[in-house]
């Protein structure tokens, strides 16, 4: 399965986004991911449908839109998304998740689901035809800056057995949380192959955003 690099673009400077995103371009960045936040889900506001519906306008890379918001299903309709683009929903968001990825589904998107690190993988049991990716979060959702709770290492390598084992070897799983480039190794040996890089990743003040892709891509060789 291809490795895909899925910056966390909460953690870009958006006074900067024009450089960045051209980066991003240049360097072939597979997705774009968004985390959208609405202080009840999780305790933090971020970026919104304005913002996505911007970088669509600007950018041909696609989004891999992360929702972090209650009632995801009555909301998806409001971003811009098409046949290219990931969309994630927690299971914990929502009580009606197989309508929240179906209607994601009729937009013609990629459908994810999120779990949180309490949350167990069987909950994915029931969705597994309705689904494309894996979202194992390896921090609690809301902040950038966390550290990687190590309980999670095992999960991901649970989930790629999971799968393997009831015959969905396409779905991916993606990895979102303190995803430095010594964690992206250990999270990659584990099973994973999406990447989403923040603040302990690419964006960092030592090295430029360039040096910061390929230094990541160097550590999980892709
Ligand atoms: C939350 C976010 C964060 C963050 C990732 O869903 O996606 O996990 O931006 O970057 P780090 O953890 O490296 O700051
Ligand atoms: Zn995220």
């Amino acid at each position: 399965m291809k490795n895909k690099i899925c910056p966390s673009m909460m953690c870009a400077d958006i006074f900067d986004l024009k450089n960045i995103v051209s980066v991003f371009e240049k360097t072939n960045i597979d997705y774009l991911h968004i985390d959208i936040m609405d202080g009840c889900f999780v305790p933090n506001y971020t970026l919104g449908t304005d913002y996505c519906r911007m970088l669509k306008e600007h950018t041909a890379i696609p989004l891999d839109i992360h929702l972090m918001i209650n009632e995801p299903e009555n909301k998806i309709d409001w971003f811009p998304i098409d046949e290219k683009d990931y969309v994630s929903v927690h299971c914990e968001s929502t009580n009606h998740l197989q309508r929240a990825l179906s209607r994601i589904k009729e937009k013609g998107a990629k459908a994810m689901v999120a779990l949180n690190p309490a949350t167990p993988l069987f909950a994915v049991e029931n969705v597994l035809d309705d689904i494309d990716a894996v979202l194992i979060m390896t921090v609690n959702p809301g902040y950038a800056g966390q550290k990687l709770i190590p309980s999670t290492l095992k999960k991901i390598k649970s989930a790629r057995e999971f799968l393997d084992s009831r015959g969905y070897k396409d779905i991916e799983i993606e990895v979102d949380g303190n995803v430095s480039f010594e964690n992206a190794v250990k999270m990659k040996n584990a099973g994973a192959n999406m990447f989403v890089v923040g603040s302990s990743g690419i964006f960092k003040k030592e090295f430029s955003l360039e040096e910061g892709i390929e230094r990541f891509r160097m550590a999980v060789k892709s």
